[in-house]
This record gives structure tokens, sequence and C-alpha cells, in this order.
């Protein structure tokens, strides 16, 4: 063949691979209101940038009549650009080829760009849009979901990967996303391991798609996405607006963008933020959005475990990770969920060097037998393992109360915390005076010619012993007691004086986190 027929040849095959499964699969594809897998990475990805790999691999099933049904490209689009500059690997699940499920041959072209997206310390992103493992194939499909979920394994911690969920996403589909950093759920997209059929089959329960692994059921009950979007554009706009909070790889640091916000600004408002009864609540997210840069405040996992809030920030233009109890929901208890939540966020910012700035008002963790034989012991465990084994800088302000265990886990001075401030309006006891009073004066309240009267000048004396930060800075517990409208400018100067901290762990293989 002639080098001019060989280029012909070429621009034929690059022209068939672009229709992935065809005209009238993409077309149903439009029709539910999708877009296709390479529409997504041009939406995705800065103009121009998308350089695809393996565009002409084919599977390799002969079986159930597949070897007349080769699709170059196969099931998924793969290939490298940039977003906002930076490099990143990306795949894209192609649904108009076999539901989007997964070869053998489709798991190579993933694991090979994770080997790269590894190697060259880039984020990797993954569209998912799949039927799962690919029924012909047998257990080659299992084989190949396997090669992948261990490089999930492997890059965990080095890279970021990011997951976003644009259709159905059923049976092992699922655990890549769920081993990654983040997994953003666009409305009307499915994850779940077996389907309303099965469910029924096994259970006798009648559940839709959407009531069985919808967007909101993962973002609020499950706590398996971590965010949802109304729509696909939406859904990769979040992605870029993810990306600019976070580095390309462990080495690295998040980019910095310039601060128009004033570093000294002060907030009178946030003097008068907290009530004077302790049992009212108010919304942490005003003192968050009182403080960082501009008030850009992107929420993680905002629709799970509401009692604590988590995210990320600027300061002076760097990134941070907020973590924040909610006095509004639960009076900002810590449980099972939000310990999960919390802790998860906590690693994921101590694996990329991103700061921690924790604002702190708890009552303690939640009572009762749901959460006892729910595990609240091990869960909240993984809080304060959290905080505990992470070495990034840390800055934690606390603003009311700071009660008992839920003082330890939050980022206290004692789990190696940088920069301590409490509000002068803080309140850190082994617990709250109502319960104290009750344990430790039992029997002089039940005698008392008026118990009622006694028991609430106890309560007024231990309140004035302990419900302040005095005690607590008294033996230098905390670093600074605050006004709360000079916060953001303190922040600013802790962390500009901690920025270069250098701390490690024991040597290990690695800690046992409990699970
Ligand atoms: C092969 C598949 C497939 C699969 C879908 N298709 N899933 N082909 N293997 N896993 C094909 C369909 O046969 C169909 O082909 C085309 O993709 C589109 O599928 P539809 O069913 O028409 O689409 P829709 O109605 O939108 O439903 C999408 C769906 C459904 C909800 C994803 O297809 C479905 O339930 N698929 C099976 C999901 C599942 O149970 N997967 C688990 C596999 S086991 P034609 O040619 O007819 O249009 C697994 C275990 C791995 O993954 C464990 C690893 C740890």
């Amino acid at each position: 063949m002639k080098i001019k027929d060989k280029l012909k040849h070429l621009e034929e095959l690059e022209r068939k691979a672009l229709l992935g499964g065809g005209d009238v699969r993409i077309k149903t594809q439009h029709d539910k209101g999708r877009l296709t897998a390479r529409e997504r990475i041009d939406a995705l990805l800065d103009k121009g940038t998308f350089r695809e790999t393996d565009k002409f691999v084919t599977h390799r099933c002969t079986d159930f009549n597949m070897a007349k049904n080769t699709i170059l490209g196969d099931g998924v689009v793969t290939g490298f650009g940039k977003i906002h500059g930076r490099a990143v690997c990306i795949f894209s699940e192609d649904f108009t080829v076999f539901g989007g499920s997964l070869s053998k041959a489709y798991a190579e072209k993933i694991c090979k760009l994770q080997d790269l997206a590894l190697k060259m310390g880039c984020p990797i992103i993954g569209l998912k849009d799949s039927g799962g493992a690919r029924i012909q194939e047998g257990v080659d499909s299992l084989a190949g979901y396997t090669d992948v979920f261990l490089r999930n394994v492997l890059s965990s911690g080095v890279i970021p990967q990011i997951s976003a969920i644009m259709g159905p996403c059923a049976g092992g589909a699922v655990y890549s996303p769920a081993m990654t950093d983040f997994v953003i759920m666009v409305q009307g997209s499915h994850m779940f391991l077996t389907g309303p059929d099965v469910v029924k089959a096994a259970t006798h329960e009648e559940v839709t798609f959407e009531e069985l692994g919808g967007a909101m059921v993962h973002n609020e009950k499950s706590g398996v996405a971590h965010f949802a979007a109304e729509s696909e554009l939406e859904c990769l706009g979040l992605i870029r607006r993810l990306l600019q909070f976070i580095p390309n790889n462990n080495l690295e640091d998040s980019p910095v963008t310039d601060a128009n916000d004033d570093m000294n600004r002060m907030d009178l408002e946030l003097d008068t933020i907290v009530p004077d009864s302790p049992n009212k609540p108010y919304d942490m997210h005003e003192i968050i959005k009182g403080v960082i840069d501009d008030g850009e405040f992107l929420e993680v996992h905002k629709y799970n475990a509401q009692n604590l809030i988590v995210g990320f920030a600027r300061f002076a233009g760097k990134a941070v990770g907020i973590v924040a109890n909610q006095p509004s929901v639960l009076a900002g208890v810590l449980d099972i969920d939000s310990a999960q939540k919390g802790a998860r966020f906590v690693r994921f910012c101590d694996c990329f060097n991103i700061p921690i700035v924790t604002f702190v008002d708890v009552p303690g963790f939640l009572p009762g037998t749901a959460q006892e034989w729910g595990g609240v012991i091990k869960n909240g465990a993984k809080l304060l393992y959290a905080f505990c084994e992470a070495t990034v800088p840390r800055v934690t302000v606390i603003t009311r109360k700071a009660y008992g265990g839920a003082y330890c886990v939050m980022s206290s001075k004692h789990t190696r915390a940088d920069i301590n401030f409490a509000w002068p309006s803080a309140e850190i006891a082994v617990m709250g005076p109502d319960g104290a009073v009750k344990i430790l004066y039992k029997k002089r309240i039940k005698e008392a010619k008026d118990p009622k009267a006694e028991e609430k000048q106890l309560v007024d004396e231990y309140t004035e012993k302990f419900a302040n930060p005095f005690v607590t800075a008294s033996k230098g517990y905390i670093d600074a007691v605050i006004r709360p409208s000079e916060t953001r400018p303190r922040i600013i100067e802790a962390l500009d004086m901690i920025q270069n901290k250098r701390d490690t762990n024991p040597p290990r293989k690695h800690g046992n986190i409990p699970l």
C-alpha cells in the first residue's frame, strides 16, 4: 500500500472509531438527555487538548457470536488532556457499545491509562456509564475489573482519582469509583451492585432504580457519592472546580490563586454570631464563609451527615480543607456517619498536603442504642485516628462547645494540631454543665430542700468554672483566645507560619485504622 493510501486508511479507521456503537445508539443516548463518551470529554477538558489512546483496540471475545461484532476502541474512550492547563488522564465509558460493559480489552485500556497517570503524577478522571461486567466475556471481564481495582488501590494517596457517574453504573462498575477520592453523581444516574430484578427475587422488595441507587440516595443515605449535579455539564464543571483545590499528586502542592480578598479583613458580625444561650443553634456555614477568601466554599458530602461540614476553601489564595461541626443539625453532635465522613476527608487532605482548618462546636457523641449497636465507638475512632495520623499543617478554632471525647477528636492540640484558637464563647469540659451536675451531685440535689434551685445553683457554678476557654488556655492546650472578628487574619497568619511543617509517623507497613 502506498503511503498516500495508508494515510487514507488511517482516516477511515479514525472516522469509524468515532462512531462508537453507531448513529442509532448515539441518537438513543441523546434522546435520554445524555451526552456521548466523546462529547463528555470535550466538555470537560481545555478546548482542543484531548489526545486519544488505544483508539483501535477491539475486544477479543468469540463466544456468543461476538467475533463479528468488534467495534474500534471497544466500550471506552481513553486518553489525556488538560484542565486549567494541567495534565490529566481521562477515560469515558461508551454506553453505545454493549451498554458500556467492560471487556478484558476495555479494562486493559483503562489499566494502561492508570499506569500512565501514576507514573506521571497526574489526576485520573473516570466518566462512568456502564452495565458492568460484559456478560459474554465471563471471567475475563472479572479479571479485567480486578486489574482496574488493583490500580485504584495502588494509586490511592499518590494521585487524585475522580469518578463521575453519568448513567447506569452497575455491578462491577461501582467498585472502581468507590475506591476513588471523589464520586459525583448526575441526577438520573444510578449506582447499584444488584439491580431491582435481583433485589425482588432475593428479598421480594419492589424498588425502582432511583430508589435503589439514585444520585440523592448515594449523596444522602449511603454517602457513596460526594456531590450531586443537576446535569452532565454541571457535573463536568464541578470536576474542573474541584481540581482547582487539589494538587497533581502527593508530592506537589495545590495550585495557588491570586487572593483578591483582604488578608486582614475583620468580620465584626462574627463577634455576635454565637448566641448567649448555649442550646441555641447557629449556622456554622456563616462562620466559614465569613473567614475564607471571597466566601467561596466547595462543600463536599453536602447532603450526607449534615451535622459535620467538610469542604475546600482558600485562605490568602492557598487551598485548605475545612472540617466543622454544624450546631444547627443535631446540635452538631458527632455520630457514626459524620465521623466516617470527616475521617475520609481528613485522610484525603493528609494524603495530598492540603492543610486542615477545623471549627469546633460539638456537645459530644450521639447517645442511644442505634449508635452503640451500629458501632459509634469504632466509627468515632476513625475520625480520631484520622486526625491523629494527619501530618499536614492544622489550625483549629473552638467557637463554642468542645465537650468530652469530641474535644479530643476534633483536631485538638493533643492530636498534633499546630495552632489551636478558642473564641471567648468556648466551653471546654468533660461534659455539659447539666449532665455533669446530675452525676456529681445526684445525692445533694435529691436531699436539698429545693432540688431545682440547688441544681440551678450547681449548674451556674460549674458553668462559671468550666464553660469558658480560660481553664484550657491556662494549661496551654489552646494557643490563644482570639476575638471572633479577627479569626480570618489569625488563621492566615497561622497557616503562613506552619506552611513548611514537616512531621512524620513512625516507619511501618501501614497503620490499622478501625475500619
Ligand atoms: C453485556 C450488556 C450489559 C452487560 C447491558 N448490556 N449490560 N451487554 N454485558 N453487563 C447491553 C444490553 O444487552 C443492550 O444491548 C445494551 O447493552 C443496552 O442495554 P439496555 O438494557 O437496553 O439499556 P437500559 O434499558 O438503559 O438498561 C441499562 C442497564 C441494563 C440498567 C445497565 O442493561 C442492565 O441491567 N444491565 C445489566 C446490569 C448488571 O446486572 N450488571 C452486572 C454484571 S455482573 P442490545 O444489543 O440489546 O441493545 C458484574 C459483576 C462484576 O458486573 C463483579 C466485579 C467485582
